[in-house]
């Protein structure tokens, strides 16, 4: 079942990437250091970066029923992005990253719960993410939406701003029907 590429909750609006979105990620979220420090992706450093993501963001919405979404404000105004990522038929796994000028508006929370209730509108029975032990803001908006910290997973992944050679410790979060 393909999603629709176009989705809104009660303040924004969120959707599908497109190439003349490339300079506003670059610019609002994707090469800030503070706000890249905790993600899975190497901060953008130049126009290249933020158009590879929307062509790999391309190559996710024609192959999956579902992809990376940009949120806008009610200004539309990039304000960062989220997504589904399905591993399996029944598995998806999710994040969100926000512009620095928008934090602490609840639109993690709302982005969260939007990417929770698409994931169970399709069919899917597992929903999960994955933060950096210290990231306790993106615990809390986790836990907020109904996710359950299943543990630590110790040295799992490379954060690549934190350190591209060192696997961190990280915790698994899941909304689960
Ligand atoms: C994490 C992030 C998405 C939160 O976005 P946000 O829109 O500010 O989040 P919300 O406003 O919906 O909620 C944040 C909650 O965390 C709380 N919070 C913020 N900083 C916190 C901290 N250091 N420790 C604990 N709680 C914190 C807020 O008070 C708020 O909770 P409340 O509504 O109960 O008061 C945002 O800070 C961000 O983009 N960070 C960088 C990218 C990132 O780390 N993404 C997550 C990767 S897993």
């Amino acid at each position: 079942m393909r999603t629709s590429e176009e989705l809104t909750t009660a303040r924004l609006v969120l959707r599908r990437p497109r190439p003349a979105d490339a300079g506003s990620i670059l610019k609002r979220y994707a090469a800030d250091p503070e706000v890249t420090r905790f993600l899975a992706w190497p901060r953008h450093r130049s126009l290249q970066d933020s158009l590879a993501f929307v062509r790999w963001s391309d190559e996710v919405w024609s192959t999956a029923p579902v992809g990376p979404y940009l949120i806008l404000d009610g200004e539309r105004e990039l304000v960062g992005s989220t997504g589904l990522d399905i591993e399996t038929p029944w598995r998806a796994a999710t994040g969100f990253v926000l512009a620095r000028a928008a934090w602490g508006h609840g639109y993690a929370t709302e982005v969260a719960a939007a990417m929770a209730e698409l994931a169970a509108s399709i069919g899917l029975v597992r929903v999960y993410a994955l933060c950096h032990i210290d990231n306790r803001a993106s615990a809390h908006v986790l836990a907020k939406v109904g996710f359950t910290r299943e543990g630590v997973l110790h040295r799992h992944v490379i954060l690549p701003n934190l350190d591209p050679q060192v696997p961190c410790d990280v915790e698994c979060w899941a909304r689960v029907r």
